[in-house]
């Protein structure tokens, strides 16, 4: 392991959102697997592993992005916007593969929910340092239906469990850049003695 290596991929790790991605260009399959068992890597309490990824591809986009538009449609009432509508129909086929970011609660040993949040968002950081060092654009969007109860069916998830966003995965077309952290200085506390 070069530490270098390790610390230029965590830097240069974007997000690339669908308007970024080269649309209609396939990432392999293959990749995505590998990228998939990566997730699976993350540190979970309990050994709870409480993610559930649903995969959308080819045909597939189009069924989630015909979803979660009509959703959206059905539930927005007086707010509905035919921007937001037109989005939920579009930015889905803009993508190679989009996963469906799911938590499932075993619950078997008392975790606190929290930490089945936190390790599926440790799972999600995965996914974007692994699209990153495959060259290709990720991002985890939690727009659309995401905290809607009514989408939970559509992903394999009960009542329990809980969506907690879409991550897109594509070739990137145009680089995202100008991204700025403070200086970790203002974010640490030290205490030595
Ligand atoms: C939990 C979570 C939810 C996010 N949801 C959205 C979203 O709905 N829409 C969006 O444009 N970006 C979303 N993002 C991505 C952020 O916009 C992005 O991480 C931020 O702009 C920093 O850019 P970077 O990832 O390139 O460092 C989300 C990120 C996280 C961690």
């Amino acid at each position: 392991m070069n530490p270098d290596l390790f610390n230029d991929l965590v830097r240069s790790r974007r997000s690339t959102f669908p308007d970024q991605l080269e649309a209609g260009k396939k990432v392999d399959d293959e990749i995505i697997k590998e990228i998939l068992i990566n997730a699976s890597w993350a540190p979970n309490h309990g050994k709870q592993e409480p993610w559930h990824f649903t995969v959308f591809s080819g045909e597939g986009l189009k069924k989630l992005a015909t979803f979660q538009s009509e959703l959206y449609k059905e539930l927005a009432g007086e707010n509905f916007k035919e921007i937001t509508y037109s989005k939920l129909q579009q930015n889905p086929l803009k993508a190679s593969h989009i996963i469906a970011i799911g938590m499932k609660r075993t619950n078997s040993k008392n975790i606190p929910e929290i930490e089945d949040v936190a390790a599926v968002s440790c799972a999600v950081q995965n996914l974007y340092l692994s699209v990153t060092a495959y060259g290709l654009g990720g991002y985890w969007t939690t727009g659309g239906v995401t905290y809607k109860e009514q989408a939970k069916e559509f992903f394999g998830l009960d009542e329990e469990d809980k969506l907690l966003g879409f991550f897109y995965i594509g070739h990137i077309a145009i680089s995202s850049t100008g991204a700025t952290r403070k200086p970790i200085e203002e974010k640490t506390t030290w205490i030595n003695e």
